[in-house]
């Protein structure tokens, strides 16, 4: 897969992932429109549609349809709107830009966007468990997956530790535990559903994509953490040196950039070792891993 017919896939998959999350967020009762368009807003026209694109790659390296991974894709990208809305809140992040627009608290307000996120998060497994044709067992293990990656062992989890850690240091061990959690683990459950999806709930081929979503799960944060200090609020979409000035432990801050995408890029070659008992089906993964570590937003 050369470098055009890579960006092509990915555009084309950006604007699937649009479509079915439109559909999945027209939601019908006229009695809220306020929390509708909010959900709508934090969700719609997103960036880069990560998650979804691992979905995507990860199902149809082991030969899934398209048709089988929208579901999936959707409800993990509408997890990850609903943990940036309420990342940027007051309360946490204490971010006004997102995407390079104001963030939902802003564009609405606080109690709406809480809302919102609350909505979106719920709206995920709704969509999860309605997929028409697929076997109950599988949607039932990826809501189980799904379910793990975003609690107290995982997104949240890790987004408490985050919080507690304001103005302290944490040691490595401690930022990498914590980087692995509040982000990687949706990164990785990801990479999962799309196996899972794909009729790929155990084995050797599953077990080479969780460790390949674990280290490109810690890789992305490690990269967040870089462009933080390293681009622009413009390039960025979201306020520079946020982290910095809210005293978040960080790679950076701990390590350096240099050492920090040294780290980055380890991560990153674990997970491109991983893939070897895929062969040729992981190219798609593979380019995204090194896209993980090389983009500047
Ligand atoms: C930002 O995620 C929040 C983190 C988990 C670091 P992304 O960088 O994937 O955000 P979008 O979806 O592309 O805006
Ligand atoms: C966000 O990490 C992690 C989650 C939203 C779960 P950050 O706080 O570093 O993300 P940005 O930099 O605001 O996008
Ligand atoms: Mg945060
Ligand atoms: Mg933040
Ligand atoms: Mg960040």
């Amino acid at each position: 897969m050369n470098d055009t017919a890579f960006e092509a896939r990915v555009a084309g998959l950006r604007a699937r992932i649009e479509g079915v999350l439109d559909a999945a967020l027209a939601l019908p009762d006229a009695a809220t429109p306020r929390l509708r368009a909010a959900m709508r807003y934090g969700t719609l026209g997103g960036d880069k549609r990560l998650r979804p694109l691992l979905v995507y790659a990860s199902g149809t390296a082991l030969d899934a349809p398209l048709e089988v991974l929208d579901a999936p894709a959707a409800a993990v990208e509408m997890i990850h709107a609903y943990s940036l809305i309420h990342d940027d809140l007051p309360a946490m992040d204490d971010d006004e830009l997102r995407r390079g627009q104001p963030a939902c608290h802003r564009a609405f307000d606080e109690p709406t966007a809480l809302l919102a996120g609350d909505a979106l998060q719920a709206r995920a497994f709704e969509v999860l468990s309605q997929q028409d044709g697929v076997d109950a067992a599988v949607q039932l293990a990826m809501i189980r997956e799904l379910a793990t990656a975003i609690g107290t062992d995982g997104m949240a989890g890790g987004q408490a530790i985050d919080l507690e850690a304001v103005g302290r240091t944490l040691d490595l061990a401690m930022l990498e535990h914590m980087h692995r959690r509040k982000t990687g683990a949706l990164l990785r459950a990801s990479v999962l559903l799309g196996a899972i999806a794909a009729g790929v709930g155990s084995g050797e081929r599953h077990d080479a994509l969780a460790r390949y979503g674990t280290e490109i799960g810690l890789a992305f944060q490690i990269q967040d953490d870089i462009l933080d200090v390293a681009g622009s609020t413009a390039t960025l979409g979201k306020t520079s040196g946020s982290d910095a000035a809210h005293a978040k432990p960080t790679y950076p801050g701990l390590l350096g950039l240099e050492e920090s995408a040294r780290l980055a890029r380890a991560a990153r070659d674990r997970a491109l070792a991983a893939l070897a008992p895929l062969g040729d089906a992981a190219a798609e993964l593979a380019r995204l891993a090194h896209y993980v570590v090389s983009r500047e937003h």
